[in-house]
């Protein structure tokens, strides 16, 4: 039984409810009219291999699909190194024949109602479209930057070592090894997502619809690290698919591996940091090329003294923030507390300093990419005294950048 009180904008013929495995051809279509695809029956196969009805919520009239929001379990990595469980919500699409009339706001609200029923701290997503999520509570928590390699030309500084280790493997040893290596990047990484035995079937599956004209998959192994890659023979261009490395070691020999591919003039890589250690690892950082800059994972906090508590900060800091939460009502006072070795997060009625802060500003914080200041320049933050902004900003952002590292 859905817990939903009708948005006054929705339509009274539109009912809510939950997929049953039955739905899933008429999902597929649905979901293929939203984003304008024809689903291969190999798509499909895939799509069915991660279809979990119980997580589908469905927007219904007069018996035809006309909304859908669906979410993937994840585990994310928060500053510090501890996973939180964490709704992905992804399948999000309305009929074109029946977009705003708040089918997207009923589906989000229910939907998140039942995470916060769950008991999760955090939700995430990746949009479509940069202008749909902030209204829900979700912001911008980490970037994506897309960097083509002058392979020709990029050349490592003189003293940095050449550790070697990497071998040529095939994906059967890479669906073997690769899974713990994530594991290990991922617990130091903020942001990062885990992968399910699923995800890693299905991505190592490599089909041929997601190659985009280029070679099946290349993968390279180091004890301590992985890249797969497709070589695009039309433009003789190395496409990094995927990377992982638990080591600075592993990072140095594995990027060294990929530049050293003959034949091959650019290295095209799309989910950089912005404060990626490769340009500083080159004789000549601008041989690196930044290409594209995009936001990548959105983070909405669900219950801000769980998450706020889960996490280490790089900086001492104690402050009342008083969150604002429009969309789902789960903000208001919490007192924080904490430093690098740990954390305390507690409603609070009042208290000093205070800061002032949108939700979907704490998501972007919430795993140290985005500045304090900056949102406070844009008027998403508030703190009456500069030198309180200046300790949240130095608190909040670590020494990694954070990386999701999983398309959803
Ligand atoms: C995005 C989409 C799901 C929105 O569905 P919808 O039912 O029309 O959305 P709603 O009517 O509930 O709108 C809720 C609010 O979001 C706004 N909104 C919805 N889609 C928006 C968009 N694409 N850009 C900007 N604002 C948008 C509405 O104006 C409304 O604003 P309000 O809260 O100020 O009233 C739908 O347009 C769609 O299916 N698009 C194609 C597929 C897609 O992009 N899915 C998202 C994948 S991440």
């Amino acid at each position: 039984m859905l817990h939903h009180d009708a948005p006054p904008l929705l339509p009274p013929s539109i009912i809510l409810r939950r997929a049953t495995a039955a739905d899933l051809p008429a999902v597929i279509e649905a979901d293929g009219r939203a984003f304008g695809e024809h689903y291969s029956d190999e798509r499909q196969d895939e799509i069915r291999a991660l279809f979990d009805p119980d997580r589908h919520l469905l927007a219904e009239d007069a018996g035809e699909i006309v909304g859908i929001a669906g979410s993937y379990p994840f585990d994310v990595t928060l500053p510090g190194g501890a996973a939180l469980p964490a709704a992905g919500v992804s399948w999000v699409s309305v009929a074109v024949t029946h977009r705003r009339r708040g089918i997207l706001r009923a589906l989000m609200a229910e939907q998140h109602r039942g995470f916060v029923a769950d008991g999760l701290a955090v939700s995430l997503l990746t949009a479509s479209e940069g202008a749909i999520y902030g209204r829900f509570g979700y912001g911008i928590a980490t970037e994506h930057r897309e960097v083509e390699i002058n392979r020709r030309r990029a050349a490592f500084r003189s003293d940095v070592p050449d550790p070697g280790g990497v071998r040529q493997v095939g994906t059967p040893e890479m669906r073997r090894i690769a899974p713990e290596i994530h594991r290990r990047w991922a617990a130091q990484t903020p942001g990062a997502l885990s992968r399910s035995d699923r995800w890693w079937d299905g991505l190592l599956a490599d089909r041929e619809w997601n190659r985009g004209g280029a070679s099946a998959l290349f993968h390279l192994a180091h004890p301590d690290g992985y890249a797969s890659y497709r070589i695009d023979h039309a433009t003789d261009t190395c496409r990094v698919v995927q990377m992982a490395a638990a080591t600075d070691e592993a990072y140095i020999a594995l990027w060294r591996t990929l530049l050293a591919l003959d034949l091959v003039e650019t290295v095209f890589a799309r989910s950089l940091t912005v404060a990626e250690p490769l340009q500083f690892l080159l004789a000549d950082p601008r041989q690196l090329r930044t290409v594209g800059l995009y936001d990548g994972m959105w983070a909405r906090v669900l219950d801000v003294p769980a998450a706020l508590s889960a996490r280490r900060y790089a900086a001492d800091v104690d402050v009342v923030l008083d969150v604002r939460d429009p969309f789902l009502d789960r903000g208001g006072r919490f007192r924080l507390r904490g430093g690098p070795d740990g954390a305390e997060c507690v409603a609070s009625g009042s208290g000093e300093p205070l800061v002032g802060i949108e939700m979907a500003a704490l998501g972007s914080l919430l795993f140290g990419g985005a500045h304090a200041g900056s949102l406070a320049r844009a008027g998403l933050l508030h703190a009456d005294d500069p030198a309180v902004l200046r300790r949240l900003a130095a608190a909040f952002q670590g020494e990694r950048t954070p990386q999701h590292g999983t398309e959803f």
